[in-house]
C-alpha cells in the first residue's frame, strides 16, 4: 500500500471539498460538501496515523494543478470535478483490504451516490473580484484592509491546519496531541469563515503548498514557542483590522476570532507546560 500517495490524495480532496463548500450557494449542498470535507480531513489524518505506525515517511505536499481543477465557471462543473476526485480516491484503494481503507472506500462510495442528488445550476462567483459584501458598507480604506487580511489569513489558517495535523500524528504526549486536534479544528473553522467572506467578495484564493521546514525536523518545544507567537500575532492582526472597520457585525466577528486566537496561545502554553513538567 502506498501511504504517501493516499495521504496526498486525501489531502487534495479535503482542500477541494472545503473550498467547494464555500463556493456553492445552495444551503443543503453547502452543508453536505462541508461534511464530506471534514470526513476527507479525517481520512487524511487516519492514513497519516497508519503510516506513522508502520514507520512510513510522508510529507504534506499537494499538487496545485489538482486543486486548480475546482476553479470552474458553474456549480454543475464543480460537482463533476468533485465526483471525479472521489472516483480517483476509490481507484487508489483497489486491492487493499484493511479496516482503514475499507472505511474510506465505504464513505467515498456513499458520498458519490449522494452527490447524484445535488441539484445545482448557479454560477461560481467566488473569483469575480466584485469586492462587495451584502448589507455591509465599507469605505475604500477598510475595504482594501479587509481584502488584504482575508487573503493573508486564509493562507495562514490553511498552513496551521497542515502543521498542527502533521505534529499531532507525530506526537505521543496526550496534552499536546489533544491541543493540536483542537487547534486544527478551530483553524478549519477560521479558514471557512475567512474564505467565505473572500468568496462573497469574489477574491477567493486557493492554498499554496507549505515548505517542509515549517513542519519537518522541528523540536516540539521550539515549535510550541514559535506558534504561541504566531497565535498572538493572529490576535493582533484581527484587532488592528477591527479597529479600521466601521461595520458593527464585522468588527464583532473579528473580535470574536481574536479571542479564539488568545485561547490558541493558551492551549499551546498548556502543551508546553506538560512537556516541561
Ligand atoms: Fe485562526
Ligand atoms: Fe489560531
Amino acid at each position: 500500500m502506498n501511504y504517501p500517495k493516499i495521504i496526498k490524495k486525501e489531502h487534495e480532496s479535503f482542500i477541494k471539498f472545503i473550498y467547494a463548500s464555500i463556493m456553492v450557494k445552495e444551503a443543503d449542498v453547502k452543508h453536505k460538501l462541508n461534511d464530506i470535507a471534514l470526513f476527507k480531513y479525517r481520512h487524511m489524518i487516519w492514513a497519516m496515523q497508519d503510516a506513522v505506525k508502520e514507520g512510513v515517511k510522508f510529507n504534506m505536499d499537494f499538487d496545485y494543478e489538482e486543486i486548480l481543477k475546482i476553479k470552474v465557471n458553474t456549480e454543475d462543473e464543480l460537482i463533476e470535478v468533485l465526483k471525479e476526485d472521489l472516483n480517483q480516491n476509490i481507484a487508489l484503494y483497489e486491492g487493499v483490504d484493511n479496516p482503514t481503507i475499507n472505511r474510506f472506500r465505504s464513505d467515498d462510495k456513499f458520498f458519490l451516490e449522494e452527490m447524484n442528488f445535488f441539484d445545482v445550476e448557479g454560477e461560481i462567483t467566488a473569483f469575480n473580484e466584485n469586492k462587495t459584501l451584502k448589507g455591509i458598507d465599507l469605505d475604500e480604506t477598510s475595504k482594501s484592509a479587509l481584502v488584504f487580511f482575508l487573503m493573508e489569513e486564509t493562507f495562514k489558517e490553511y498552513e496551521l491546519i497542515t502543521i498542527y495535523s502533521f505534529l499531532k500524528v507525530h506526537s505521543n504526549i496526550a496534552i499536546a496531541n489533544s491541543a493540536f486536534t483542537d487547534l486544527a479544528y478551530d483553524s478549519i473553522y477560521h479558514l471557512k469563515r475567512f474564505a467565505s467572506l473572500a468568496a462573497e467578495m469574489g477574491i477567493l484564493t486557493l492554498p499554496r503548498q507549505i515548505p517542509h521546514d515549517k513542519y519537518e525536523n522541528i523540536g516540539i518545544v521550539e515549535f510550541l514557542k514559535e506558534n504561541i507567537e504566531e497565535e498572538l500575532d493572529a490576535e493582533k492582526q484581527c484587532l488592528i483590522l477591527a479597529e479600521k472597520i466601521g461595520d458593527k457585525y464585522l468588527k464583532d466577528f473579528l473580535l470574536f476570532i481574536s479571542r479564539q486566537e488568545v485561547y490558541h496561545g493558551e492551549l499551546l502554553q498548556r502543551a508546553l507546560n506538560s512537556i516541561n513538567s
